[in-house]
């Protein structure tokens, strides 16, 4: 069985009044039992690895480049984010994949600098709507796996979300059967990949996940956990969440 897992995506909000909410985070929830990372702006990491330190909250990065270092400006490299205190690191997100044309063998270059630089990366996959529409769902994710999981990759230190392009800050969260549908083909793929050590990859859900409905997603076969943004941003949402995860 995989650890439980939930990653909480800042994306481009908060500020340093927001680490407030962290200090609130883990003041209400002293000893998680899941495994609990929160992703805000680069600019907010070693701050707030300052902040979290003693306590089980990681902090994770949003994006790395592939190379380790070098003319790349504006870019991030994975062993300057390890350097901050970044422990994780989100990759493929669809925003990136559709804001910055990221392509599977990009997201793969920079799946291989994360492990290298001690980062575990949160490869992003999930389809558009005109994608499922066209009964493309499972094609694609599993494509997408494949090509953005690099030849040498460490399996214990991978975690895998499948997120709905459609369902993201949308309010509209993917049905148990999609999600479980979609679970069991990657947890399957990864199995072909990495045999018996597949089983322990957390699999998470990404895509309108809050209080309300994160108890029937974690119910879910495969459903190891979420990566949640909006939620993400208030204490009292992500701590909601992360009560029904452990509950779970
Ligand atoms: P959302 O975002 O929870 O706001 O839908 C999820 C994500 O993009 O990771």
């Amino acid at each position: 069985m995989a650890r439980k897992f939930l990653a909480g995506n800042w994306k481009m909000n908060g500020n340093r009044a927001a680490l407030d909410e962290v200090r609130r985070l883990i003041a209400a929830h002293p000893e998680p039992t899941v495994d609990l990372v929160l992703c805000p702006p680069a600019t907010l990491i070693a701050e707030m690895a300052e902040l979290t330190r003693g306590h089980a909250l990681q902090i994770g990065a949003q994006d790395c480049h592939s190379a380790e270092k070098g003319a790349h400006t504006g870019d991030i490299s994975a062993p300057i984010l390890a350097d901050a205190g970044a422990r994780h690191v989100i990759l493929g997100h669809s925003e990136r994949r559709a804001d910055h044309n990221e392509t599977d063998s990009q997201i793969a270059g920079k799946l291989a600098a994360a492990q290298a630089a001690g980062l575990t990366p949160i490869l992003c996959i999930g389809e558009t709507l005109q994608q499922r529409d066209q009964g493309q769902t499972l094609d694609v994710v599993t494509a997408q796996l494949s090509g953005s999981i690099p030849k040498i990759t460490d399996p214990e230190r991978i975690v895998v979300a499948y997120e709905p392009v459609w369902a993201i800050g949308t309010g509209r969260v993917a049905a148990p059967e999609q999600i479980a549908e979609v679970h069991d083909a990657l947890r399957e793929a990864l199995h072909h990949r990495f045999g018996h050590r597949a089983k322990d990859i957390p699999l998470l859900y990404g895509g309108s996940v809050n209080p309300g409905n994160a108890a029937a997603i974690f119910a879910v076969d495969n459903v190891d956990g979420a990566l949640v943004g909006g939620a993400s941003l208030k204490a009292g949402d992500f701590g909601a969440i992360l009560e029904a995860l452990q509950a779970a």
